[in-house]
Formats: C-alpha cells, structure tokens, sequence
C-alpha cells in the first residue's frame, strides 16, 4: 500500500460534499453570505429547482477585484482572523469553505463591486478552475449566479430528488434564513414566478405573516423568559392548531437556525396532553445566548449546536412554553391592529408555577431529528401504518389476476336473496353458504376507490365527483405551492381544488366517495398535503399504483358511516364487480367468513 495525496480538485469535491448536498445548501450559503454582507435586499431566482440556475444578488458591500478571485479560495474568510474569534462568532459564515465547496461542483460566476470602486469585476470559475476575470459595470453589491449544479459528480446529481421535493427545501432554507431577518427585504423567484416577496418587516410577527400566511400567525401565541444563560423569545401554536403535516417548526440561536432533537422535545412536553397524538404544534424560538457558550463548528452545514448547558436550556424552554400554552389566547395575540405594541412582552405570571422542572430522563439520540428518518422526511406512513411502502418487503399484494375466481367465491359465499345488515357502520353482515360473511366497510371502500383511482391514473378515463358548498381552507404558502404543483393530478383524481389569495384553497368538489362534510373537509385536505409532499420521484408504475393507494385509504379513511341496508348492498355490488373484493391493495383482508360450526360451538 502506498500513500497519496488526493489532487486538489479531488479533495475539493469530496470537501464540497459535505458542505453542498442538494441545491438548497447552495441558497443557504449564498444567502447567508448575502446577509454577513450587510445587504438590506436579497433576491433569490432559481431556475429547475436549482438544477439549471441558483442566483442570489444583494447590495451588500461587494468585494474588491482581488477578493473576488479569493474568496472561492478554501479557508478564505473575512469574517474571522484569530483562534479567540472562533470563540465569538456572530456572522453566519466563519469558515471559508462555502464559496471554494460551490466553485468545486458547478459553474459559478461572481459580479461584484464595492461603493467605493468605479467599476466593478467578473469571475468566472467552474469545477475549481479559474477561467477568467474581467471588468464589468455593476450595482453595489454581488451577484453570484451558479449554473449545471453537481455537473462533474453525475451520481450527485442522479440522486436529486424530484423538482417538487428539492424546491422544498430550496423554500425552506429561504424561509429559515428570512425569518431571521425581518428587517432585510427577500424575493423567491422560481421558473419566472415569485414565490416570496417579503418586504423589509417592522418586526417578526409580520415577517411570519408575510412569509407564512395570517394563517399561521392567528394560531400562535408569544414566548419570552429571561434568564442569566438565555433569553428566549418567539411564538408557539396554539395546542388546538397543532398539525399533522411538519412544516413550521423553527429553533434559533442567535440568529441561526438550527435543529435539535434535544430541544423540539423540551417543546413537544410542554404539550404533552394537550394535543392528539401524530400531531406538532407550530414554533419559532429564537434564543440568545452568549456566543461561547455554544460549539457551532460541530456540523459541516453548521445547523448543529452544541450547548454548555443543554438541560437547563431545555428545562427554560419547557416552562415558558408550558406557560404560554397554559396562557392559550389570553393576552398573548398577535396585535396587528397596534404596531407599536410591545415586540416582546414581559415573561407571563404564571411562569414560576412550571418552574423548577424535574429534569428529563429520556435517553437522546443525538444523531436524531424529528424531521427525517433515514435520509427522508417524515410522510404520512409514519402518521397511518396501514399505508405499505412499497419497495421494502411487505405482505403479498393480491391483484387483479383471478377476478374471474374471486367473482366465483363471492357468489358462492353470498346467497342471492341474502339480508344485510349494517353493524356500527363499520361491517357489513350477510349470510352465505357456509356461515356468516363479514365485510370491512372501510377496506371494502378503499378497495373501490384504489380500482377507481388506478383506472383514472392509468388510462385516463372520466371521473365522477361530489360537489360541495364552497370550503375554504388555510394551507400555508408551502401548501398553496403543493397544491399549484398538482393541479392535474388533483383534477384527475376527481378534486376540484382553487387556489384563493397565496396560502389559501377553496374546496369544490371532491372524488365521489370522499367527506363531503364541509367540517371534514379541512382534516381532508391537511391529510392531502401530506400525499402531495411526498416524493413521487420513483418509477412511474409504482408511482400510480401507489398515489392511487394513498388516495384510496385517504377516501375510505373519510367516507360517510354506512347507514341503510342499501347503501351496504350498493357497496356489495361495488366491492363484487372489484378486481379483487378479497383483499385491499395492501393484503388486508376485506371479507371473513364466521363458519356456521363456529357458530354451532358458541352454543
Ligand atoms: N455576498 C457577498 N458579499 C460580499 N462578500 C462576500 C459575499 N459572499 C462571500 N463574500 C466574501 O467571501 C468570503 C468567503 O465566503 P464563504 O462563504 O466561502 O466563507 P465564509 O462565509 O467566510 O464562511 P463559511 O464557509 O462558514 O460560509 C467571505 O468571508 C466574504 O469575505
Ligand atoms: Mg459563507
């Protein structure tokens, strides 16, 4: 064996790889630059989710022609000069590396120039490689545009999810970044359409507003302690307003965001018994504490922190949001009505009540992140087991091929002039030749609508849909977008979905077998979004076969209680002229047999 050092743009490229995973970590490091930079506008256009273009331009205080070949330099930073300043750090960046780790995997090029510069100077450099700088006119500020992303590591670039997905997380690092800020004004712009413009805010209860709906900030709640270690303040949802889907949770510490395990669970027990379980409420703590107490340099993409004193941040945190759920509406709105009312009020009363906190016990992971599992987020499986993944070994699917015999069965276990009879809405009873036959409603109807859904998925056919009254439901601007994206398939599947304003939805019509009670349709649609944000990105016939799925334990999971002897038959017919009235296209059984001897036996 013989030791070599790697080429520089070898190493480059494996360094780039921790800093740079996907197109947002790009937004992210541009972004961040842009504030360090003082700028007090940011625009951010992306083009293909970032596959064919990310361009971030600000006006802040640019970099002289020679900079502006250095700082794609690894270890070129302006922002730290000692070991003491490592210790102190108030600047997003502190390492140098983002700019060199970008350079490594795309083609990049910089326009730059300072106040105090005539004119201001190009960059042009791909794959590590300098290819030319020139001068050019140029605003005050930098303008960094970066093109064919991971271009030289196709294996990088192959693994990218869907578009759906990796503009997502584009709008995520965009959100966490500008929640930070309110001050600064940002634009999203994405294939031509603004997806953000957020205007400099008086404070952040109206950046939240702007950013994420007067949805969301109806629903919240203030948070502020003060103690010698740290100061938090910020906003948590209501406990009635906690969600299935994930999205707003946000933790900061100085004025980053990070993730923590640790810390969302100090919040999720000060919830404990007040929400239904599977559900998050909505948070955006900002803590300030002094910057050497915390380690930021733990993680390559720097959204790990460690804490000197992690359990008494969390017990901090525990009690003030123990006490402002406790609170709930009192006193604790949002006033939009009176900007100048206090940003920050005062710690509540009763925060003594919660305090001292019994410390916790539970064992932390500290590899662990309530937001992804593996290498994926959370998705509606972890919500309803019952839905298979498909891909990993699960029980055998009974479909379509015997339909002839299945039809056979069912006739031979149903007598022709057999009585129904509905039991709690939930089973279907009837006698047949051998016994008593008992059919599940729910999987019966998830049986119709995935034979319904995979017909209209795969071959186009016309669907029937219910109409309803008018429902209008909040979704947040991330839902909206989940929604525009979707559009045909929605329109496919039988939904008549609008979209109202940029966070909201109007619900006309839905598939035919779904709620039509305008009080479920909210739970409904909350229930879509976690479909729709999902990664469709796999093999199209899986994907049909499983979209149709989803859809169809969506519906049944909804439907009406079957109520009359007809209905029940209806469905019967229904369930008979399915490719497989046996089982749901997960191998659940949807009819048993009592046998008349097991009967016999009881007795
Ligand atoms: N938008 C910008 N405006 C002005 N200067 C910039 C801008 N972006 C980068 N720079 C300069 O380039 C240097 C290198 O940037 P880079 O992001 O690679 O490193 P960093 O921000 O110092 O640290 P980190 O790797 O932790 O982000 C910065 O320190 C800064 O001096
Ligand atoms: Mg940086």
């Amino acid at each position: 064996m013989q030791l070599k050092i790697l080429p520089r743009n070898i190493a480059d490229m494996i360094a780039a790889g921790e800093v740079v995973q996907r197109p947002s970590s790009v937004v992210k490091e541009l972004m961040e630059n842009a504030v360090d930079a003082g700028a007090d506008q940011i625009s951010v256009t992306v083009t293909d989710a970032g596959r064919t273009l990310i361009q971030v331009i600000d006006n802040g205080c640019g970099m002289s022609p020679d900079d502006a070949v250095l700082c794609f330099e690894r270890h070129a930073t302006s922002k730290i000069a000692t070991a003491e300043d490592l210790q102190e750090i108030t600047t997003f960046g502190f390492r140098g590396e983002a700019l060199a780790s970008i350079a490594a995997v795309a083609d990049v090029v910089l326009r730059t120039r300072r106040e105090e510069d005539e004119v201001g100077v190009e960059v042009e450099i791909s794959g590590s490689e300098h290819l030319s700088t020139r001068e050019v006119a140029a605003p005050k500020g930098s303008n960094f545009a970066v093109r064919n992303l991971f271009y030289n590591i196709p294996a990088r670039r192959k693994f990218l999810k869907s578009d759906t997905v990796e503009f997502r997380h584009i709008v995520e690092e965009f959100q966490r970044v500008a929640l930070t800020r309110p001050e600064i004004g940002f634009t999203l712009t994405h294939n031509g359409r603004d997806v953000h413009v957020l205007k400099p805010a008086k404070s952040l209860k109206f950046r939240i507003m702007d950013l994420l709906g007067a949805g969301v900030v109806g629903e919240v709640v203030d948070i502020a302690a003060d103690t010698s270690l740290v100061r938090v303040h910020g906003f948590v949802g209501r406990p009635e307003s906690a969600k299935k889907t994930l999205g707003n949770q946000f933790l900061f510490v100085n004025g980053r965001y990070f993730r923590s395990a640790y810390l969302h669970k100090a919040v999720m027990k000060a919830y404990e018994a007040l929400i239904p379980e599977g559900t998050t409420p909505s948070y955006f703590i900002f803590l300030e504490v002094d910057p050497s107490s915390i380690d930021v340099n733990i993680h390559p993409t720097k959204t790990e922190i460690k804490f000197e004193e992690d359990s008494v941040i969390f017990q901090t945190l525990y009690a003030c949001v123990r006490e402002a759920t406790a609170r709930g509406g009192a006193g604790g709105d949002i006033d939009f009505d009176n900007p100048e009312a206090r940003e920050m009020p005062v710690i509540g009363p009763r925060f003594d009540e919660y305090r001292p906190v019994s410390i916790p016990t539970a064992g932390v992971d500290p590899d662990y992140n309530p937001f992804m599992v593996g290498d994926k987020y959370l998705d509606e499986r972890d919500f309803h087991p019952e839905i298979p993944f498909y891909g990993e070994p699960q029980r055998p699917s009974y479909t379509v091929d015997k339909h002839e015999d299945y039809g056979k069965l069912f006739e031979d276990r149903t007598m022709p002039t057999a009585q129904v009879l509905v039991v709690q809405g939930k089973y279907i009873f009837s006698q047949s030749a051998s016994g008593v036959m008992v059919v599940n409603v729910r999987r019966a109807r998830e049986r119709i609508l995935f034979d319904r859904f995979l017909k209209v998925l795969s071959e186009d056919v016309p669907v029937s849909q219910s109409t309803l009254f008018p429902v209008q439901v909040n979704v947040g601007i991330q839902g909206r977008l989940l929604f525009d994206a979707h559009q045909d398939l929605l329109k496919r599947l039988g939904f008549d979905i609008e979209a109202f304003g940029s966070d909201t939805v109007v619900v006309n019509g839905v598939p035919e077998g779904y709620v039509t009670d305008p009080g479920k349709v909210h739970t409904m649609v909350g229930d879509l979004i976690l479909i729709l944000n999902d990664d469709h990105g796999a093999l199209p016939e899986m994907m049909v076969q499983s979209l149709a799925q989803k859809f169809a334990v969506l519906g049944a999971s909804g439907g009406e209680k079957l109520s009359s002897p007809v209905e029940a038959q209806r469905l019967l017919d229904a369930l008979l002229g399915s490719t497989n009235p046996e089982f749901t296209s997960s191998g659940r059984r949807i009819i048993s047999i009592l046998p008349l001897d097991e009967i016999d036996k009881r007795f």
